[in-house]
């Protein structure tokens, strides 16, 4: 029986993580960040209407659920009680016992946002300070949530009730057999060690995060499973060799709403790139995968699928961090027959065009891991679970 599951993301970050974890979520006790800050969007539609979550890990419009922002994550604190606040607006209670926080994560500070804005324009980062704030952790000169709380800051009396121990519940939580949820944010491409560096954000999105961001032991993470979009999408600058640029690019922009849910920046749009995602399974070890978006395709024409990346003559099958090449390649791709259909209110498998499931057997076979869960739309019933034993 699956114990506890990671959702990572893995491409370059709104694949559509929020979605998954609060759709797994009713069947979970826990739900945990590990890593970034308020950098992340986590978009949810429950009955048409829409909440975005920015540090809050997505199972908290489930009652009852225990919600953990590890050591690992950077914490606004202005931000945070914003967030509370405007989920206790929408009648979502938030309170200690639904939300801790870990006294061993990091603060963001005014100075820290402030520096972001004047020099995170070359990275095109979301402005929330999360690189300074990462940046003062790894040179020692941080501040921590339990040294926040001890002294007279802004929200310091606010704050105290919700800071834990985390890697100590987490162990207890473990031993009580507690089915947990790791809610990866970012995406393996914007993983400050296996990303696109420069063009990344400042911690681990890749499962190992999971380990230093909580404080458990990597034995314990029982699946891993990507959240894979059915084509790709980049907000921010950096190297997008799939790219789609023109009419079709804007067209996939509209149907698939593709807008920051931090920002409100376009997203730039690209065909489904195998080699990321054999290079996400191979970083993060996945068991399975999730292709979200699958709708969105719908009506498109024809189909494509990159499966290499032509350098200096010779083709590439594996995905690189070199940005001579990601950003000077040829691109080798495979093309496939779309479907007209809208599949978007489908619940079984057995319902999609022959053309979609042409189009996902391909992408398993590419990629070598099985497709566990299909998102057909935004909503929690539009998901079709392809395979149980991957899931709680
Ligand atoms: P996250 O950062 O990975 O949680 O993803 P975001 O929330 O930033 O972006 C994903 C967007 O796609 C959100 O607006 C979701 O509501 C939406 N979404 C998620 N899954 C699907 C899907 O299968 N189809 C469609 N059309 N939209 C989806
Ligand atoms: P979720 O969890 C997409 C991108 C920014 C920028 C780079 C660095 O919603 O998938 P940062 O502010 O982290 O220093 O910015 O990373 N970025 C994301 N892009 N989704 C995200 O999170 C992102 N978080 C950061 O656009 O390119
Ligand atoms: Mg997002």
């Amino acid at each position: 029986m699956t114990k506890n599951i990671a959702i990572l993301g893995s491409q370059f970050g709104d694949e559509g993580k929020g979605k998954i974890i609060d759709y797994l979520s009713e069947k979970a006790d826990v739900v945990c960040r590990f890593a970034g800050g308020n950098n992340a969007g986590h978009t949810i539609v429950v009955d048409g209407k829409q909440v975005i979550l920015h540090l809050i890990p997505s199972g908290i419009l489930h009652k009852g659920k225990i919600n953990v922002v590890g050591n690992g994550t950077v914490i606004d604190p202005k931000v945070l009680f914003a967030e509370i606040e405007g989920l206790q607006k929408n009648g979502i209670e938030v309170t200690p016992e639904s939300l801790v926080i870990s006294e061993n994560a990091h603060v963001i500070l005014p100075e820290h946002v402030d520096e972001d804005k004047k020099t995170g324009g070359k990275i095109g980062t979301t402005g929330r300070g999360i690189g300074p704030a990462y940046a003062a952790k790894v040179s020692r000169r941080g501040l921590r949530v339990v040294n926040y709380i001890d002294k007279n800051h802004e929200y310091s009396e606010k704050l105290r009730p919700f800071v834990k121990d985390v890697s100590l519940l987490m162990d207890q939580f473990l031993n009580e057999n507690k089915k947990i949820l790791f809610e990866g944010a970012q995406g393996t491409l914007l993983d400050i060690d296996h990303g696109t560096y420069p063009y990344v954000t400042s911690s681990n999105s890749t499962v190992g995060g999971i380990c230093t961001g909580l404080g458990i032991a990597p034995k314990k993470i029982d699946k891993v499973i990507g959240i894979t979009k059915a084509y790709v999408t980049r907000v921010g600058n950096g190297p997008f060799p799939t790219e789609i640029k023109g009419e079709l690019g804007e067209s996939l922009r509209k149907v698939g709403k593709e807008f920051g849910a931090t920002t409100g920046r376009p997203r730039s749009i690209g065909w489904f790139d195998a080699l990321i995602s054999k290079y996400a399974a191979r970083i993060n070890g996945f068991d399975a995968i999730i292709i979200t978006k699958l709708d969105v395709l719908s009506g498109q024409g024809k189909l494509k699928i990159c499966t290499g990346y032509k350098y200096k003559g010779k083709v590439i099958e594996n995905f690189t961090t070199n940005s001579e090449i990601l950003e000077n390649c040829e691109l080798v791709y495979e093309e496939l027959d779309g479907w007209e259909e809208d599949i978007s209110k489908a619940t079984k498998y057995e319902e999609l065009p022959e053309n979609a499931k042409r189009y996902l057997k391909r992408i398993e076979k590419i990629v070598k891991v099985p497709i566990c869960i299909v998102s057909v739309g935004p909503g929690r019933k539009q998901t079709i679970i392809l395979k149980k034993e991957f899931l709680f």
